[in-house]
């Protein structure tokens, strides 16, 4: 947990070349729904590549809590699972640390089985926003009690006779989306959720990989997903990939340090997650696929990421924006590098992260000489071109695990060193962050 971890600095100096293979963890994204599914099939669940950061071993504790055996041996995680429908009332408050993503599938799986189950984690997840869950959720028939402003702590009392729902997300948001499909996972018929725009559709693969009827439809109305109530979950092999969004910052990396070339392999390019590399290679970023393959369904290859010291500024376009939502605050920094302005909209959901992250990185990257505006909903930065950002600041990370990473390879390409006040926060998705940087030449 992060709660009261003591604040840990870290900084970061300006780097010679770095240089060699970078092997970033599992999913994030992945790894929470291989536990929860796991936890939901009749059987035993085997996971090898789990993502073993602090918000993953949150959820593994709380599916233990929910009834489920979850243990690692060897190499592999084996998840006994309850079956659907079979969750069982858990004897404390659920705690889910940092974890968003956890927090909101939970309660999502959780909220058509007949029972109470009561939410925290730490100061950075009660503070984000629980609504956005807890609205679908009470179509189901569940019912919340939490703090003002709809925040966690939070109490689902869950529904026990559930009926099926029709959603349209009002944000773009695969949280959201999956909690619906989870929690219609133990309601009889039908349940559908349509997003006006496709946001990662890790939930519905695996859903299918499970053995429930998923379909997805593109039509006017936006992207329809349908599943069917109560299947019969089969328990599965699930070999999680690496996390693209994790691959983000040794590859940001090398592009903006004079001399980098770096190799990241094995990262899943689903197209819901892919837009970071889109964008990149439109700035006009030396980043290559290399050995473009097939893994478990899901499309991959190794990355090659040299030092690119023509990087232009673009505008983002908007629609990318859910294929590419976590990767904005390490963006901002390769826009910093690069010769004119980046323009980036219709990312208001950047607002409601871990932390405010318009808001920490327009902060941080002021401090480090980089002019920065914002709005609601959109941000822009003037780059100063290759190597020209000042640093020499220390930028506050607010608990927010990807704030601490793009400060700190910021400061690897910046004239003076950047210092974060709280490394400790990179735990949550990426514990070999500092060691893999180092075994690449970074002075951290
Ligand atoms: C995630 C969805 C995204 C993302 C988060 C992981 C997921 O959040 O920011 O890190 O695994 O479903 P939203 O769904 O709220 O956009």
């Amino acid at each position: 947990m992060t709660h009261d971890a003591a604040p840990a600095p870290l900084t970061a100096h300006p780097s010679e070349p770095l240089r060699g293979e970078a092997r970033v963890p599992g999913d994030k994204s992945i790894s929470h729904r291989a536990l929860i599914l796991g936890a939901m099939a009749v059987g035993e669940t085997r996971v090898t590549g789990l993502l073993e950061g602090e918000d993953v071993l949150a959820t593994a504790r709380a599916m233990r809590a929910f009834g489920a055996t979850v243990e690692k041996r060897g190499e592999t995680w084996h998840v006994h699972g309850v079956g659907t429908g079979g969750l069982l009332e858990p004897e404390d408050v659920v705690d889910c640390g940092n974890a968003g993503t956890g927090v909101r599938l939970l309660m999502g799986a959780a909220a058509t089985h007949g029972f109470a189950v009561t939410y925290t984690g730490d100061a950075s997840l009660r503070s984000r926003p629980m609504a956005r869950v807890t609205d679908p959720l009470s179509l189901f028939g569940a019912r919340s009690f939490g703090r003002s402003g709809g925040r966690l702590p939070m109490t689902v009392v869950g529904a026990s006779d559930p009926v099926p729902v029709r959603y349209a997300t009002p944000v773009p948001s695969a949280q959201v989306k999956s909690a619906v499909l989870l929690a219609g996972l133990n309601a009889p018929g039908e349940t559908v959720v349509i997003e006006r725009e496709a946001t990662r559709d890790h939930s519905e693969r695996m859903l299918r990989g499970f053995g429930a009827h998923v379909e997805t439809e593109a039509t006017n109305e936006g992207h329809v997903i349908r599943l069917e109530g109560r299947p019969e979950l089969r328990p599965q092999n699930v070999a999680v990939p690496r996390d693209p969004s994790s691959a983000a910052f040794p590859v940001c990396a090398a592009l903006i340090v004079p001399g980098s070339d770096v190799l990241v392999p094995n990262i899943g390019l689903n197209p819901t997650r892919a837009g970071l590399f889109e964008t990149l290679r439109e700035m006009g970023a030396d980043l290559t696929y290399e050995n473009e393959r097939e893994e478990g369904g899901e499309p991959c290859a190794d990355l090659r990421a040299r030092f690119s010291p023509a990087i232009r500024g673009i505008e983002v376009p908007p629609h990318r924006a859910a294929s590419m939502i976590d990767e904005y605050p390490i963006l901002s920094v390769v826009a910093a590098n690069a010769e004119g302005t980046t323009v980036m909209r219709g990312v208001s959901e950047l607002r409601v992260k871990e932390s405010d992250r318009i808001d920490a990185m327009a902060t941080g990257l002021r401090a480090c000489g980089v002019q920065v505006r914002d709005g609601a909903d959109w941000w822009e930065v003037d780059g100063r071109g290759a190597g020209g950002v000042e640093g020499g600041a220390t930028v506050a990370v607010h608990l927010d695990h990807r704030i601490a990473m793009s400060f700190l390879v910021c400061g690897l390409a910046a004239k003076r060193a950047v210092t974060v006040d709280d490394g400790a926060a990179i735990a949550t998705s990426f514990p070999g962050f500092v060691p893999l940087l180092r075994g690449l030449g970074a002075p951290l």
